[in-house]
């Protein structure tokens, strides 16, 4: 199996049907979590899992697990996967290439009919994104005891509807129990999402580790008045506030040049009428660093800031932190299997820390787990001008088929 290599045209061809779920005219893909759309991809992904031979089963957070039996089916399984749900505008590539470079991986297997020492198992985790339901990686999460099931199906999305009923109304609320087995390993892949692998010419990224993220809400409350009569000094304008806000969460960031990030993405103004002064506004802060006492440090600034500019601006303000994700190194042995695969096939790689969450993070936790990244094109991604060159996903590819054979021989 020295040589053995994915069928990389195979795994273009499957990634570009897979688009047309939940296409957009402009190239991407809105694909959120327990959308139709979602529907979609997953009854797609089922079919095509069991049409490579695989046991398809579906857990009660709808996470799906394909499992490919191997010589010793008493051994937790090899696990290889991402996330089938995107972004409102999100692309083609984040999540999807490690769902179906994970499919992609059995069927070469099939083909030669190659039997790994443990099962091998391709999983497509529910709600990576957080964008309908938050927080992110919900229900790897879930999977890793990081969050209780039924918190899970109490999130609400912006129009009210629960996660639990969302999960049920599209099928995919399972039998079987959230965490019920043990992963021998979780290789994940992915794309960067960032600039750094295309600047440096480099094909794989061994991904040591994931930056520390803190989320957090605000909700601004002024007074609703009338644009045209309402004097400016007497005004309790709740979108004055929140413009001064994001102004200061921006600098937050510039603050700790150059490793930090900070960004306002979501924003919800009441009554958002062109000639009525808001009422009230509602946003999102999400702090990323890769160092856990600067993240602190950038939430400690905010904390500060967001009273001083309420009283400036005369409105209430209320601070949440809804979601924390500490900065985590992946396991030794795993980084070492993907290192050695990328030397042995060529392919130019560096070691690289991951400005994105993943659900590898969470799952982390529970079994030895891994990452490697390709580029994208100049770096973009939650975008629907997304993009990967085809011969960077094949070199993904072949990287995580050798990585877990690698690492399965290591069991043997
Ligand atoms: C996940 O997509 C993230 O926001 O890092
Ligand atoms: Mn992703
Ligand atoms: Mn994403």
């Amino acid at each position: 199996m020295q040589n053995l290599e994915v069928n990389s045209q195979r795994l273009w061809d499957t990634i570009m049907e897979t688009a047309k779920f939940g296409a957009t005219p402009r190239g991407g893909l809105c694909r959120l979590t327990l959308t139709d759309a979602d529907r979609e991809v997953r009854d797609w992904f089922v079919r095509a899992c069991e049409l490579a031979g695989l046991m398809v089963k579906v857990d009660e957070m709808g996470n799906i697990f394909a499992r490919r039996a191997g010589k010793d089916n008493s051994l937790p399984p090899i696990a290889m996967g991402s996330h089938l749900d995107t972004q409102p505008s999100g692309g083609r590539f984040d999540g999807v290439l490690g769902v179906l470079a994970g499919l992609e991986v059995v069927r070469t297997l099939n083909d030669v009919g190659y039997t790994t020492t443990a099962p091998l198992e391709v999983i497509n985790w529910t709600n990576e994104e957080g964008s309908r339901f938050t927080p992110p990686m919900l229900a790897s999460g879930v999977f890793a005891g990081v969050f209780q099931r039924d918190f899970a199906y109490s999130i609400e999305d912006g129009e009210g509807r629960k996660f639990g009923a969302e999960l049920e109304r599209i099928g995919y609320r399972g039998q079987t129990k959230c965490g019920d087995h043990k992963l021998g390993a979780y290789f994940e892949l992915h794309i960067e999402q960032g600039p750094v692998l295309e600047a440096e010419g480099k094909t794989i990224g061994v991904v040591t580790g994931v930056q520390g993220q803190r989320w957090y809400e605000v909700t601004v409350v002024g007074r609703e008045g009338h644009a045209g009569t309402t004097p400016m000094p007497v005004r309790r304008d709740a979108m004055l506030a929140c413009a001064r806000m994001v102004d200061k969460v921006n600098k937050i960031a510039l603050d700790h040049a150059p490793l930090a990030v900070s960004t306002v993405g979501l924003v919800r103004v009441s009554p958002n009428s062109r000639n009525v002064i808001a009422g009230s506004v509602f946003f999102t802060v999400d702090l990323r660093h890769p160092d856990d006492a600067v993240v602190n440090e950038m939430a400690e600034e905010l904390e500060r800031m967001v009273p001083q500019v309420a009283d400036e601006v005369k409105v209430e303000a209320k601070l949440e932190n809804n979601w924390n994700s500490p900065a985590m190194r992946f396991d030794e042995a795993c980084m070492g299997v993907i290192r050695a695969a990328a030397e042995e096939l060529g392919y130019r790689h560096r070691d690289i820390v991951s400005g994105a969450g993943h659900d590898a993070v969470y799952i982390a936790r529970v079994a030895p787990t891994g990452m490697i990244f390709i580029p994208c094109q100049n770096g973009i991604s939650h975008n629907e001008a997304e993009s990967a060159q085809p011969q960077d996903v094949a070199a993904g590819a072949n990287v995580l088929l050798r990585a877990v054979l690698a690492y399965d021989r290591g069991l043997g």
